[in-house]
């Protein structure tokens, strides 16, 4: 059987989003079908529109999910029909050369869907990230879906799915933030502020927010950030030197993804520290350093793909965290819309007025 279901389509590089009809087909091996219930505004979306990902359009957009399971290919086991889940673009092989070499986390060979979801006329659709969750229901690799506990806001938690577990995993994971740590986020969107709460997590002391828009700045500060920094007034690398006694930050994440804040971050971490790149650049951005800087400097220069998570481990014990009361996961849901008000939210997230619109279905 076919399914035809609304979703959030981009047809070609800054077309407008269009609200469309799609065919979902059931699940065959290795798939699920995921009845979605919360999909998050990530800024990847954006970038899909504005063909900064790749030119495979027409995509289906929405990448950051909850759902139900609502149907299972004859051979899938990690879920039933009826589960809620959390979806993932992680689904790890087992097999590849990074899963044999037990970091899983790397996986070079992730599962998506095999069958297509197409348009009513047969064309076929990119989903996002392998997920497409800006839609009734979507077609998954069934290791995509990670099951999680019901009895917490969708909303909330789906934002797991992405940029909150980039942003976490990128001080806890890949940035490897310890106690009495001093850190540095540039760029206080929802993966940056996920970030000062995973820095807050691993407990660092001195978690210096930096942003060209004060209305991040002082969300950031409500939300763990111990100091700002507006560096369209300050120079960043000056003022967080300032902060870490004249040293720089142990460890600085890019969460921008721009020449000018990669160098910002580059300069302003101490010897030997650690530069986590987690903002996504564009094609046609390039840096130019010192060669004698980057060894002379030392410390690791590190990117993290999806907070280097692993979803089967990771997001059931953020689940568990976010009901002991030790990670506020509310605070990143500024506005619940609907599947038809993407367009807007990106343009939201861009004047900067929200840290997640969340589409509920
Ligand atoms: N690595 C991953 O796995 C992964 C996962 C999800 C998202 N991302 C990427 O992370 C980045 C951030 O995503 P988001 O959803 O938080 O976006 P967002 O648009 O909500 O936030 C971006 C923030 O950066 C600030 N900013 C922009 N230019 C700046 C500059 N020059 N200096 C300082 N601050 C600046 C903006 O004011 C805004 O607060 C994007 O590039 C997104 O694609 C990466
Ligand atoms: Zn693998
Ligand atoms: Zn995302």
């Amino acid at each position: 059987m076919v399914h035809r279901v609304q979703a959030v389509v981009v047809r070609a590089k800054n077309a407008p989003l269009t609200l469309e009809t799609i065919l979902v087909p059931d699940p065959g091996p290795g798939e699920a079908l995921v009845d979605i219930l919360t999909c998050g505004v990530c800024h990847t979306d954006l970038h899909y529109q504005q063909g900064g990902i790749s030119d495979s359009y027409p995509f289906l957009l929405g990448h950051e999910a909850t759902g139900v399971v609502s149907g299972i290919g004859p051979d899938v086991t990690n879920v039933a029909v009826g589960d809620r889940v959390i979806l993932n673009w992680r689904a790890v092989c087992g097999d590849c050369r990074a899963c044999r070499r037990g970091e899983a986390q790397y996986c070079f060979n992730t599962a998506n869907a095999t069958q297509k979801m197409t348009l009513e006329d047969g064309t076929e659709l990119s989903p996002a990230l392998g997920i497409g969750a800006f839609a009734e229901k979507t077609l998954v690799a069934a290791g995509q879906c990670t099951k999680v506990d019901e009895d917490v806001d969708a909303a909330a938690v789906g934002l797991l799915g992405c940029g909150i577990m980039a942003g976490i995993g990128a001080a806890i994971n890949t940035g490897n933030v310890g106690r009495g740590d001093s850190v540095a986020v540039i760029g206080c969107g929802g993966v940056g502020i996920a970030a000062i709460a995973g820095s807050t997590l691993a407990g660092a002391t001195t978690i210096i927010a930096v942003d060209i828009d004060q209305r991040k700045i002082d969300l950031a500060l409500s939300l763990g950030a111990t100091h700002g920094v507006n560096s369209r007034e300050l120079d960043p690398v000056e003022a967080i030197r300032a902060l870490t006694e004249g040293n720089g930050a142990n460890v600085v994440i890019d969460a921008v993804g721009r020449p000018e804040t990669y160098t910002q971050a580059f300069y302003a971490r101490d010897l030997a520290g650690t530069v986590v790149l987690v903002g996504v650049p564009t094609p046609d951005m390039k840096i130019e350093l010192p060669l004698l800087d980057v060894f002379g400097r030392g410390g690791s220069l590190k990117s993290s793909w999806y907070g280097d998570c692993l979803p089967s481990r990771d997001f059931p014990m953020l689940v568990s965290l976010y009901k002991q009361g030790s990670l506020d996961l509310d605070a990143f849901v500024t506005e619940r819309v609907g599947l038809g008000d993407v367009q807007e939210a990106f343009d939201k997230m861009h004047g900067g007025a929200v840290l997640r619109s969340v589409v509920v279905l």
